[in-house]
């Protein structure tokens, strides 16, 4: 059974299966069943595997053909993300001003690739479309922090100060 051990774990369930329920009134609801993916992953920021079997269950499919579905598309995350979730630009005004070197610095620095998350799950690592300030870049976003005209160096530093703040709320 899906989480429900807060109010707003009951909450998303509703909403979630309210969502898969309008679907369902639809001619050919299966084909809704990226629509409904979508929706889980808004609302829990990954695919749960509860999750996942649930959806399975209410639209009538194996779950393994869920689960072929979110492995296939990059978009869907099928483990928690990181408490910051990073994402660097990859639209054109970043890239060419060397976005990939800013992605494999922080591949470098943190040792995971683009969808993983870091062992102590502080941060996971995601590429992205534009996000709208082309003007800063190359940017990541730290969350919903911006953070622009990086270079590879000025973005270990970016990452190396999330780390301090972080031992510092620590002790
Ligand atoms: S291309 Fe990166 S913010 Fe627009």
């Amino acid at each position: 059974m899906p989480k429900t051990d807060t109010k707003q774990d009951q909450a998303k369930l509703s909403e979630l299966k309210e969502f898969i329920a309008k679907c369902k009134e639809k001619p050919n609801p299966q084909s809704y069943l990226i629509a409904v993916l979508h929706k889980a992953q808004e609302l829990y920021e990954y695919l749960p595997r509860d999750i996942m079997d649930m959806v399975a269950e209410q639209m009538n499919v194996p779950t393994a053909h869920i689960w072929g579905v979110a492995t296939f598309y990059h978009y869907f995350n099928l483990t928690p993300p990181g408490k910051y979730t990073i994402q660097v630009c990859l639209g054109t005004a970043c890239y060419v001003k060397g976005a990939g070197q800013i992605m494999e610095a922080i591949q470098d620095e943190l040792s995971i690739e683009t969808g993983g998350v870091t062992d102590d799950g502080l941060f996971s690592l995601q590429g992205a479309r534009c996000l709208g300030a082309c003007g800063l870049a190359p940017i990541i976003m730290v969350n919903d922090k911006i953070h622009g005209d990086l270079t590879p160096e000025k973005v270990r530093k970016v990452l190396k100060d999330y780390r301090k703040a972080e031992k510092s709320k620590a002790s």
